[in-house]
């Protein structure tokens, strides 16, 4: 790559908030950043730590350059590192390679597998001066080391992106606190017949994740399917407490009413206009389907039953199997895995069934102990529901 011109510069200097301010949402906006910021300082990496300032932690999840593209980086404030000090001293500290100490960023580039030989920290701060974290870029192309130049861009940088930075923030948190009334809703939904309603509803979600990833589906229905799966019995409000809360097994008359559930669900959401939604009600009206056309409400088969659904389905039966009901005694999770395999082919699709053998050892210890799962933290709800439209 070769360096830009000063013309060059200036032009994707005047276009650099133009072209951000189209990105709202945060992880997306951190990208382009990122990216224009690499191209402009003929760099190789460019990371962006954000402050949290309740953890008191920066933090990046985001960042480009070489083996990066899924790390999460934490660094906490107190920590006695280069990171932490250009933010809490807020001044830009330009280290060349002949000065660079390998142990200053050693930890980072170990998680990475990078090897950095210069770099440049710069805090972004807003107009009223607070910081809301700091540019972390390494590495020129063509051997040199950061100048004056590049401090000053990256300072300017940081001022033009701090508004979008903060704005997409604000957007964000909207965004959660709507996905978690969602979640709530559903938990209420299902609190009449399960008192522990809200593990349900998390097992489902985490396994249902799981198998999109193993299924290699986008990140994006993934993150639908993630949100969207703890809404499937959501049609359950609508059935009868005689029904719903019965303590032993249901006429033939009483589970044709429980299997309008789907269909209940499917109404709730009928019309709704954000994707994760519209993905909820299809999980809601086929989530008793059967791979073998032998499931409710409509008898599809196969193909013809969305993934998302087919998903679900592993993941709710093995979930119910391993709690207990009012109407049913709780399964050994080796006894419910087994179930799924063998109703591979009849009620669930192959492929899928294939894919919980994966998900299932991952996802084993959530059964032994609740409190001390890293996957249930992992998925706390209002702590790390992601964004997506
Ligand atoms: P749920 O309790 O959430 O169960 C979801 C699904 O898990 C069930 O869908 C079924 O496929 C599977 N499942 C749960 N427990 C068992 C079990 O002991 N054996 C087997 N083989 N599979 C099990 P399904 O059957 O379509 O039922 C839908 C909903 O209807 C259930 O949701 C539950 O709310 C209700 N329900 C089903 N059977 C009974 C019952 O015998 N008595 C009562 N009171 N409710 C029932
Ligand atoms: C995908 O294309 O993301 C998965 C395949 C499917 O939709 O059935
Ligand atoms: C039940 O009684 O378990 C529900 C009826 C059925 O699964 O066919
Ligand atoms: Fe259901
Ligand atoms: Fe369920």
């Amino acid at each position: 790559m070769t360096p830009l011109t000063a013309e060059e510069k200036l032009k994707l200097l005047i276009n650099f908030g133009n072209e951000i301010s189209t990105e709202v949402r945060l992880e997306a906006l951190l990208d382009k950043i990122a990216h224009k910021i690499t191209a402009m300082l003929n760099c190789d990496r460019c990371i962006i730590y954000l402050l949290d300032k309740k953890k008191h932690h920066l933090w990046s999840t985001i960042s480009k350059g070489k083996g990066l593209e899924h790390s999460e980086i934490k660094i906490p404030l107190k920590a006695k590192h280069i990171i932490s000090d250009a933010v809490k001293e807020r001044k830009t500290i330009n280290i060349s390679a002949k000065k660079y100490d390998l142990s200053l960023t050693m930890n980072i580039d170990l998680v990475t597998e990078y090897k950095t030989k210069n770099l440049l920290l710069v805090p972004i701060t807003n107009e009223k001066g607070n910081v809301l974290g700091v540019f972390h870029v390494s590495n020129k192309v063509d051997g040199n080391d950061f100048d004056k130049d590049d401090e000053g861009i990256l300072q300017l940088l940081g001022t033009m992106a701090s508004n979008y930075i903060q704005i997409s923030k604000l957007y964000e948190n909207l965004r959660l606190s709507q996905l978690e009334t969602i979640y709530r809703l559903a938990v209420t939904a299902e609190f009449r017949d399960q008192e522990d309603t809200p593990v349900h509803l998390k097992h489902i979600s985490i396994i249902s994740f799981l198998l999109a990833k193993e299924l290699k589906l986008s990140k994006s229905r993934a993150e639908d399917i993630k949100h969207a799966s703890p809404l499937h019995d959501i049609g359950k409000v609508a059935i009868p407490d005689k029904i719903l809360l019965k303590p032993g097994r249901l006429t033939n008359d009483e589970f044709e009413i429980m299997k309008e559930h789907t269909k209940y669900g499917n109404k709730i959401l009928d019309g709704a206009h954000s994707r994760f939604l519209r993905t909820a009600q299809k999980i809601c009206l086929y989530h008793h389907e059967k791979f073998d056309g032998s499931g409710y409400p409509f008898g599809l088969k196969g193909d013809k039953i969305p993934v998302e659904a087919k998903i679900v389905s592993v993941a709710d039966v093995f979930d119910a199997l391993c709690m207990k009901r009012h109407y049913k005694p709780a399964w050994a999770p080796e006894d419910a895995f087994k179930f799924i395999q063998e109703k591979s082919g009849k009620d669930f699709d192959p492929k899928v069934a294939k894919a919980f053998e994966k998900v299932y050892k991952k996802i084993r210890p959530l059964y032994n102990n609740e409190e001390d799962s890293s996957l249930l933290e992992e998925f706390s709800f209002v702590s790390t529901l992601p964004i997506s439209q």
